[in-house]
């Protein structure tokens, strides 16, 4: 548990009148407060759960460790996954939300631990929208993610993600029955005006 914060994350929580709640997970050396305006953009009346993640890369805040650019620690990978889980499960009880109707909204390495999420904890989300993903971690067996909506957003010339790697993932997301939107843009790692329009869209017509 982080001292910081009864429910184990530093995070935002801002209140909105539909039943959905974003989790907002941001990039690295992001904070809870990144991603806030960026999630009331793609939907003004959801709730917004924002934390910020726990392990810090030269004083630069992640949701897991790495070993170099795109090489995962893939233990840590697995225990700040179910940290995450945990802190969810905590943060519905205590904020009074439906996990059936929170929807990951992550960016970068937020968009690989909602992977993880995914793919480990499935239970724990009800959507995701992954803007610029990677395959986080093989799972030793499926999830079943069956009709799951789970946006993936890849940027064709991304120099961090390799094209055939947001490939992957998205053959192990559908082999695992997620029901998966592609968006592949003519876009770098950066998010563009295309990317989130194309998360808006997504929102409104697939998320619960
Ligand atoms: C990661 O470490 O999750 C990915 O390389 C993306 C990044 O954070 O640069």
């Amino acid at each position: 548990m982080n001292k910081a914060d009864p429910l184990g994350f530093i995070h935002r929580f801002v209140p909105g009148p539909s039943g959905r709640t974003l989790l907002l997970l941001h990039g690295t050396g992001g904070t809870e407060d990144d991603l806030l305006p960026l999630g009331r953009a793609l939907d003004a009346e959801a709730a917004l759960l924002s934390p910020r993640g726990r392990v810090l890369e030269n004083g630069m805040p992640r949701f897991f460790r790495r070993l170099a650019e795109g090489v995962f620690d893939e233990q840590d990978l697995i225990r700040r996954t179910h940290e995450l889980a945990d802190f969810i499960e905590a943060a519905a009880a205590h904020y009074q939300f439906d996990p059936k109707k929170l929807i990951a909204l992550g960016y970068s390495n937020g968009a690989n631990i909602a992977g993880g999420l995914l793919l480990l904890r499935p239970k724990a989300l009800g959507g995701a929208a992954l803007l610029r993903p990677m395959v986080p971690l093989m799972p030793e067996t499926l999830p079943d993610l069956k009709g799951v909506p789970v946006l993936v957003s890849v940027g064709n010339q991304d120099p961090i993600v390799p094209a055939e790697n947001a490939r992957e993932l998205i053959a192990l997301l559908r082999q695992a029955g997620a029901d998966v939107t592609v968006c592949f843009e003519n876009a770098g790692h950066g998010l563009t005006e295309a990317t989130l329009a194309s998360a808006r869209r997504w929102l409104a017509e697939k998320a619960p």
